[in-house]
């Protein structure tokens, strides 16, 4: 029994210790570089990008507000950062290095070798402690770094953090993908919504920095906000749309109203090869009648896109948020998915999403979307999920011949 109440057998006495030693080791670098501990740690983590947010960096490294200011202060005052306020949005403070903060760089990331051979652990152990660590002090984040370290995740940037956005990103970090996810508004006003979903909300230019898959989930007139965002993004990263283009909310588009797929169009706006998906699915069935593989019920979903390799990926995620895949064709054949269509938001499965894409037809489908969203529209309170499905499956039903 005594040996319960021994200091050295108790965790808080353990993580004490480590984090003492920790500082310790640090400090003979850090101080003649005129650098405290948790002000090293705000420069490593501007050295992945600026200008970021001091909310954004507050919740990356668990510093409240009252913590993280006088900090950025200090190092301001020191000539390492510069604070201004940004100027689409006056409540935020941007943070980007000076000259002087980026001459550190290469002094910092020696630090982090110096302290790795200082503490005497060979790269798996020091790994391993990383980890446990990592997962003791953000469990929200646990399942997703491991995975990450492991290598089975891929990293996914998601913009828009609305009814699609935010269930995908639940679903892919429950796959073990590590998911950012960003809005128009800023980071802190998602952060709790982020963290309930198991992805780190971030600026959207961070979104879209150092992953593998971007997935778009803004309304249709947004795209063009996203332009400029786009344009350092490495060929190989898989640009994924969720949108659906409905006149009465975004504005009559010429070009999509003489026939070019919703796709193409927001594709040439943000310049981008776009893969389309998660489009024809309600966020109701999204979020809810997703089933493991094999499920005799289970709804398929509709992808489109011009790149086989970039496709299939896209399909696997699909899967993985509980739903089948079917290949769509290319992003020109990508209307056959669009509202109003037989293939859109109507709980079909495998076999019969694929006829349905067959029968669609590219004049009757806006017509069908625009009597659709009326009716739903005039519905008011007694619209239902299952009154939905069943009318758009009725509205768009392939005309039988000779029923004309
Ligand atoms: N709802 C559905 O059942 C459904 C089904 C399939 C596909 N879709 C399509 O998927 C897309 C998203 O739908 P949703 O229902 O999830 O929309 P939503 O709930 O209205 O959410 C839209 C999200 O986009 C963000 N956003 C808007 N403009 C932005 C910008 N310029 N930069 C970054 N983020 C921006 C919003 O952030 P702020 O709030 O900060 O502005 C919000 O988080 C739409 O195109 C929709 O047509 C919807």
């Amino acid at each position: 029994m005594q040996s319960r109440q021994e200091i050295g057998t108790q965790l808080s006495f353990a993580l004490y210790g480590a984090a003492n030693r920790m500082n310790r080791l640090h400090k003979p670098f850090l101080d003649p570089l005129g650098l405290t501990f948790p002000q090293y740690l705000v420069m490593l983590e501007l050295y992945n990008g600026t200008p970021r947010s001091v909310g954004d960096i507050g919740h990356k490294l668990g510093m409240d507000t009252g913590t993280i200011t006088p900090l950025l202060k200090r190092l301001e005052s020191a000539g390492r950062i510069i604070r201004t306020r940004d100027r689409t949005d006056e409540r935020r403070v941007l943070i980007t290095l000076t000259d002087n903060g980026h001459a550190l760089q290469k002094e910092l990331w020696q630090v982090t070798e110096r302290i790795k051979s200082a503490c005497q652990l060979s790269d798996v152990k020091l790994e391993e402690l990383r980890d446990t660590l990592n997962g003791f002090a953000h469990p929200a984040d646990n399942r997703t770094s491991s995975t990450q370290t492991k290598g089975t995740g891929m990293k996914i940037g998601i913009i828009g953090a609305g009814n699609i956005g935010s269930t995908l990103a639940h679903k892919l970090s429950g796959q073990g993908h590590t998911v950012k996810l960003a809005n128009s508004r800023g980071p802190e006003t998602i952060a709790e919504l982020a963290q309930k979903v198991g992805a780190v909300a971030v600026e959207r230019q961070e979104a879209v920095r150092d992953v593998d898959v971007i997935i778009l989930s803004i309304p249709f007139d947004k795209h063009a906000e996203l332009t400029e965002l786009q344009r350092d993004i490495p060929d190989n990263v898989i640009v994924i749309d969720t949108s659906n283009y409905y006149p009465f909310r975004d504005g009559d588009i010429r070009e999509i109203r003489e026939g070019k797929p919703e796709s193409v169009y927001a594709s040439e706006i943000v310049r981008r090869p776009l893969i389309k998906a998660w489009n024809a699915v309600l966020a109701e069935t999204l979020k809810e009648k997703g089933l493991a593989v094999g499920s005799p019920s289970r709804i398929a979903i509709p992808v489109a896109g011009d790149a086989p390799a970039a496709k299939s990926v896209v399909m696997e995620l699909v899967r993985q948020t509980g739903f089948d895949a079917v290949d769509a064709g290319t992003l020109s054949e990508s209307w056959r998915q669009q509202p109003g269509t037989p293939a859109y938001c109507t709980e079909l499965n495998a076999e019969e999403l694929e006829a349905a894409l067959q029968s669609a037809d590219k004049t009757r489908a806006p017509l069908n979307r625009d009597a659709l969203i009326k009716e739903f529209m005039s519905a008011g309170d007694q619209l239902t999920h299952d009154v939905i499905i069943k009318r758009n499956r009725a509205v768009t039903a392939p005309v039988k011949k000779g029923t004309l």
